[in-house]
């Protein structure tokens, strides 16, 4: 008997969950620049073996590899970008921000067990990971100026732009055209939509195979 009613709470509170979820999908609103200040300003402090832990216990080397060198162009490498980037990253996907297309559920289901501190210990896991770099054979496309006025600056500050060095050339790409037809909404103010709008396809591509390649 306490079984059986054990598990239909379970099954009830799965069910509202789920309705949550659907929910928060349609509605959640962008990022107002001072609700995203307050919630960097109130990050947990991270740690750095509770981050590996965690990320050993998620699978997440399975997809982005160990110690965050993604294996394949499929999914991104984490390895040295941000704690704040990658933390907001985590939280999009909890808030079904981040929802370009079924491929972005992966990441939606891994986030939603998370807490704040665990999102926090594994930023700061990966942040202080290497960053993978690339050949540096493929000559500058022209238009990168315009993405290097953000990405990767002279003066890096850790509220920047994340950083697009040696990241996977298919997640660029992904990345950019999402940005550039509103389907990633995870942006604080439109700047990544009005830097690439313009942007063709094919140039789109070069930028990306050159920033790969760094
Ligand atoms: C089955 C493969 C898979 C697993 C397992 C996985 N991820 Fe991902 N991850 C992806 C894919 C694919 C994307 C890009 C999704 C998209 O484009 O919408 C991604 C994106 C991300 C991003 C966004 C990075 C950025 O710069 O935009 C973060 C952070 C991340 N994953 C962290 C994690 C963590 C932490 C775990 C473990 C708890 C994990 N992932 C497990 C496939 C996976
Ligand atoms: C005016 C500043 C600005 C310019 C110019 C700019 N970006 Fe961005 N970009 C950003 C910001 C800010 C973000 C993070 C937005 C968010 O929170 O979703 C971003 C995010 C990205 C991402 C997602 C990376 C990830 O790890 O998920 C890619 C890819 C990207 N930009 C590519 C480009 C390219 C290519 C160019 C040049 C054509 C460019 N950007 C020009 C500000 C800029």
């Amino acid at each position: 008997m306490m079984k059986k009613l054990l598990l239909t709470a379970i099954l009830m509170g799965l069910t509202s969950v789920t309705l949550a979820s659907e929910d928060e999908k349609a509605s959640t609103p962008a990022w107002e620049s001072d609700a995203w200040d307050t919630e960097l300003a109130n990050m947990p402090k991270g740690s750095v073996a509770k981050g590996e832990k965690l990320a050993n216990k998620g699978y997440c080397y399975t997809c982005h590899g160990e110690k965050g060198i993604a294996p394949t162009g499929n999914a991104p490498s984490l390895a040295g970008l941000t704690s704040p980037w990658l933390y907001k990253t985590l939280l999009d996907y909890k808030s079904h921000l981040f929802h370009i297309d079924n491929k972005s559920l992966v990441m939606e289901a891994a986030v939603q067990p998370m807490s704040k501190q665990d999102m926090s210990d594994i930023a700061v896991y990966y942040a202080t990971q290497k960053r993978p770099a690339g050949e540096g054979k493929i000559k500058a496309p022209r238009k990168v100026r315009k993405c290097q006025k953000c990405h990767d600056t002279d003066e890096p500050d850790e509220d920047d732009a994340p950083s697009l060095l040696g990241q996977s050339a298919q997640y660029i790409e992904r990345q950019t055209e999402a940005y550039k037809h509103k389907v990633r909404r995870t942006e604080v103010g439109k700047s990544m939509h009005k830097a690439v709008k313009k942007l063709k396809k094919k140039k789109i591509k070069k930028l990306a195979d050159y920033y790969a390649d760094q």
